[in-house]
């Protein structure tokens, strides 16, 4: 569910209506709704109570520092991969122990800005970062609390390049190496193990490869502690699907997935904690385009439109299907027409769909893609010098512009031509 609805006809986020945003900010730019983003936080939290547990937030997915906020305030944890990632969190709010570190390649120099700033715990994902991060936090007369991520070599069924749970992936330990790697862990200076951490992949749309990974990681639990370990924290990745399509059949919902970590890890007393972002985030966004050119072509109709693959690089990078619809709903029965939806960019991958119905539209009229909120905005470039692209997020009857358009000057200025020229 999301709060992007059509009222008396015309696209709304929550009140707000989306062409009186367009009409502010121009397009294309990304909206954002707080009920939203708010909703799917507290699904999971409800979904994992009354565990102690702690859903952090993957800013991997929109790393906006207004959107944090809005979680943070809600009491969410976060999930980063770099210094970048952990600055947002802090610049947003986020206290240093509901920050962990994920990613398979933390640089010292990470190390030691998380170990000084403060965090919850490190995932640790290879022995060498293990060692380097000891060295780091006993240098500094600090302690670093881990969790070593495993790979437990299950398929995550979903698109290849965001499946990271089987064997031959750059992710995580292999699991049957786990006892030997956690020993070491124990007996090196600087680190203090409190748990274990798995993640297999995202835009899981069944539960089945969750619960056989969880399974395992509940398995090593028993194993770890009985080598005298002391594992006090799951943490259990993120990963959960989304419905991109109306008409797919919904990925399981988070009380579901709630109800399948209770009976796979919930009697160990562990603390649980999620990373979430895809379901935080995804259907809490869209990205409003306008049309440029109607184009009659020999075999297909295009609609140029004024977004392309460097604002939304989903559909060229994954062949991701987003939901495109118009800001005018279109009248009950009105014809639809095939068209080829492209950008302006001069690859032919700059394409977000093809042959997809539409209801007439002409030059102008303005289209909004769905569940754009997760992996649209982070993933955005300048890619054929195409300023980065807007965001807003709209909070009841009001919105406000969260990052705005750079102008061309200020693209243009952040390059230096050498006094040599
Ligand atoms: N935790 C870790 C360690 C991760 O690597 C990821 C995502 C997450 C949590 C959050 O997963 P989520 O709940 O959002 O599925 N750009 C791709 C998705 C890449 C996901 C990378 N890791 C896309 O647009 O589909």
């Amino acid at each position: 569910m999301d709060h992007f609805l059509y009222k008396n006809g015309a696209l709304h986020a929550e009140d707000v209506a989306i062409a009186d945003i367009a009409a502010q900010v121009g397009t294309p730019f990304y909206c954002y709704s707080t009920a939203t983003l708010t909703r799917h936080y507290q699904l999971f939290t409800e979904a994992l109570s009354p565990l102690p547990h702690l859903v952090c937030f993957a800013i991997k997915s929109l790393s906006n520092l207004a959107v944090l906020k809005t979680l943070a305030d809600l009491g969410a944890g976060m999930d980063v991969v770099s210094a970048g990632e952990y600055l947002r969190a802090k610049a947003a709010g986020v206290p240093g122990d509901k920050i962990v570190f994920s990613g398979v390649g933390k640089t010292r120099e990470e190390m030691q800005l998380a170990l000084t700033g403060g965090i919850r715990q490190f995932n640790v994902e290879s022995e060498p970062e293990m060692r380097a991060l000891s060295q780091v936090a006993h240098g500094l007369g600090l302690i670093a609390p881990i969790t070593i991520r495993v790979n437990p070599d299950v398929d995550a069924k979903t698109h290849e390049k965001i499946s990271t749970g089987k064997k031959g992936d750059k992710f995580g330990i292999p699991i049957s190496r786990a006892r030997e790697v956690y020993a070491e862990a124990a007996s090196l200076p600087g680190l203090e193990v409190v748990g274990i951490d798995v993640h297999i992949g995202s835009q899981l749309t069944a539960l089945e490869p969750f619960e056989t990974a969880y399974l395992k990681v509940a398995e090593l639990t028993h194993a770890l502690r009985a080598d005298g370990h002391n594992i006090r924290r799951l943490d259990l990745g993120g990963g959960l699907g989304i419905p991109y399509a109306r008409d797919n059949s919904a990925p399981p919902l988070p009380m579901e997935y709630g109800e399948m970590v209770k009976r796979t890890v919930g009697d160990l007393g562990c603390e649980i904690e999620i990373e979430p972002g895809r379901l935080i985030s995804g259907n809490a966004g869209i990205m409003v385009s306008s049309v440029i050119y109607v184009k009659e072509g020999e075999d297909r109709d295009f609609l140029i439109i004024d977004a392309a693959m460097n604002d939304l690089v989903r559909p060229a990078m994954y062949g991701a299907h987003h939901d495109i619809i118009p800001l005018i709903e279109a009248e009950a029965g009105a014809e639809q027409r095939a068209f080829d939806i492209v950008g302006p960019i001069c690859e032919s991958g700059d394409t977000f769909a093809k042959g997809r119905n539409m209801p007439p539209l002409t030059e102008g009229a303005l289209i909004a893609f769905r569940s754009a909120g997760a992996y649209g905005a982070v993933m955005a470039s300048e890619y054929n010098s195409r300023p980065l692209v807007p965001e807003v997020l709209v909070r009841g009857d009001h919105f406000a512009v969260i990052r705005a358009r750079p102008t061309f000057d200020e693209m243009l200025s952040r390059d230096t031509i050498p006094e040599w020229l």
